[in-house]
């Protein structure tokens, strides 16, 4: 069956050649084509920072949620209400609890006590909306470190209080929590011990009330967050922040109501946004919450924005005043195909394909409809020029025609062989879905010497028995890697994957059902050896681990 298997014992797992199976473009799916996971989408919703600073409050918490279902941002998918820094002054009682100004965060129905958060988050919910709360991993958070408006707050970190503050947030019903580092930073913290430390603290909270926290990690790309953070603490999903702000808070009336974002600090974050190895099944890099539809961007750059954080498949947190924004602005964040590229099931994130001349550039985002591309056509130069994108550099075929739409425009453009071509006005780019056909892709099947039977098609995957895959190829240089995989159970797992011995990333395996069906999932790696030289090692953090059956790269 296997003409390569390995004489290796059956359980030191290492393929000496894997076997591959090559399948022609169609044929993967119609033999029993394993399911594919939809993996947890990036969060969508609205962030009180860029707009309000530190003057946040219950009032302009309440208006923003109104204005999310007026605006018709709700039915497009945003959710979060996200309170970011200012909610809290830095006022504990005896016992550590936090203590807020019941002025700011009054009661706001029959019953209910002022200067309990869980006000609010009741309003928010009533609405049909969630709530975020945040926080600083040290001791003394940002409103002690650098106020933006008002005076210095000390003590408004959680260090010392990890374990109780998260409580104290899954308690009041907030679904969402930010991790700022200002205190961090200043007390030279490790961040990938603290925000360790934070993520048990938020599991913990999780069990204590049945109530789920997402994790959202702000320490703007120090220490490289993107190679520690996924799964961090055992945490299902999450999110981490991977540069500085793109714009300081804009408050109306206010001394910062002079201030504007700027277009080359949104493609800067962008840049340092992409880390296309640790985005996968769940967990996202997180280039900042938008600056879309803020004083001091065009709409024809709030659209290129957007379209940089869709191809990222980045967090959609916006920062504008959505009680103030105009139709061209509200038709850019509601785009319908737009966030759908976002949002697409296999949260992966684009990769930049081709640039042929310096600044005119070809991104691609894989899609979970198979063949399908979200594609930019990015021109960074001063000049209007033509780019093409090509249906090889896409990882599709070549030899067939593929169907062209403009997703702003809703538009199809029609078949295309080879390429698609457009001129692309300067610092503007064209975004396209193409939907031709997969190229062929190998398989690599888990050695017969790694299976746990002679019936099974994989091998479990432990922190006693790991599973390495050798003489592994790919055509490009970050490969998109397919993962067969069953996990019968009803939580995902995790397993780690390492390449080339390269930093490991945490790879989630959603439940695949009960009938021990197989399930695939997608992740992107850098296979940095040229031809059959890779070696794919996956281990267990903890058991269970996946029954991995297959990896399948083009
Ligand atoms: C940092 C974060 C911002 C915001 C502010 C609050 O700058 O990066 O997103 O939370 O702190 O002070």
């Amino acid at each position: 069956m296997n003409p390569h298997e390995s004489k290796t014992p059956a359980l030191a797992l290492t393929l000496a050649f894997a076997a591959v199976v090559l399948f022609s473009s169609g044929t993967l799916h119609a033999q029993s084509a394993p399911k594919q996971i939809a993996v947890p989408p990036p969060p969508m919703g609205w962030s009180s920072w860029n707009s309000f600073s530190n003057t946040i409050d219950s009032e302009i918490a309440l208006r923003q949620a109104k204005a999310m279902i007026s605006t018709g941002m709700q039915k497009a998918g945003y959710r979060y209400i996200h309170i970011d820094e200012g909610w809290w002054l830095g006022e504990r009682d005896k016992d550590g609890n936090i203590v807020v100004d019941p002025k700011a965060w009054p009661a706001l129905a029959p019953g209910e006590r002022a200067g309990d958060m869980a006000n609010i988050v009741r309003a928010i919910h009533a609405l049909g909306l969630k709530a975020g709360i945040y926080t600083d991993a040290g001791a003394n958070g940002c409103s002690t470190v650098g106020p933006d408006l008002g005076p210095s707050y000390p003590n408004t970190g959680s260090e010392g209080h990890y374990e109780q503050d998260f409580l104290q947030f899954a308690r009041w019903g907030f679904d969402y929590v930010k991790i700022d580092w200002c205190g961090g930073a200043k007390e030279k913290l490790d961040p990938a011990i603290q925000y360790a430390e934070i993520a048990r603290a938020i599991v913990r909270a999780e069990s204590i009330t049945g109530h789920r926290l997402y994790f959202s990690i702000c320490n703007w790309g120090e220490n490289s967050p993107w190679t520690w953070a996924p799964n961090i603490g055992g945490v299902p999903a999450d999110i981490w922040r991977t540069s500085g702000d793109i714009v300081a808070p804009i408050v109306a009336n206010s001394k910062n109501g002079g201030r504007t974002a700027s277009f080359p600090g949104v493609l800067s974050n962008f840049d340092q946004g992409i880390h296309p190895e640790a985005q996968h099944t769940g967990f996202y890099n997180d280039p900042d919450m938008m600056v879309v539809g803020m004083k001091g961007l065009s709409d024809a750059q709030n659209r290129v924005h957007m379209s940089l954080w869709a191809i990222s498949g980045a967090p959609l947190m916006v920062g504008a005043d959505l009680t103030k924004l105009s139709d061209a602005t509200r038709a850019t964040l509601t785009n319908p195909a737009v966030i759908a590229i976002d949002q697409d099931a296999l949260g992966l994130q684009a990769v930049k394909v081709a640039e042929t001349t310096k600044g005119l550039e070809v991104w691609s985002k894989p899609l979970s409809t198979p063949g399908e591309r979200a594609v930019l056509l990015f021109n960074r130069t001063g000049a209007a020029a033509s780019i093409a994108a090509n249906w090889s550099d896409l990882g599709l075929l070549d030899s067939s025609s593929a169907a062209v739409k403009d997703p702003w425009l809703g538009k199809d453009l029609g078949d295309f062989d080879h390429s698609y071509t457009s001129t692309v006005p300067p610092g503007n780019a064209v975004l396209l879905l193409v939907r031709g056909r997969e190229r062929n892709r190998a398989r690599y099947a888990t050695p017969l010497t790694a299976r746990q039977g002679p019936d099974m098609h994989g091998a479990s995957v432990s922190k006693d028995h790991p599973l390495t895959f050798t003489h592994v190829s790919s055509r490009a240089r970050i490969a998109r890697i397919e993962i067969a995989y069953t996990n019968s159970g009803d939580a995902t797992v995790f397993a780690e994957l390492r390449v080339n011995g390269q930093t490991a990333t945490r790879i989630a395996f959603p439940p695949t059902g009960s009938d021990n069906s197989a399930g695939v999932i997608w992740i992107q790696s850098l296979l940095d050896r040229s031809g059959p030289d890779n070696v794919l090692s996956f281990s267990a953090p903890c058991d269970p681990g996946p029954n991995i059956e297959s990896i399948s790269l083009e």
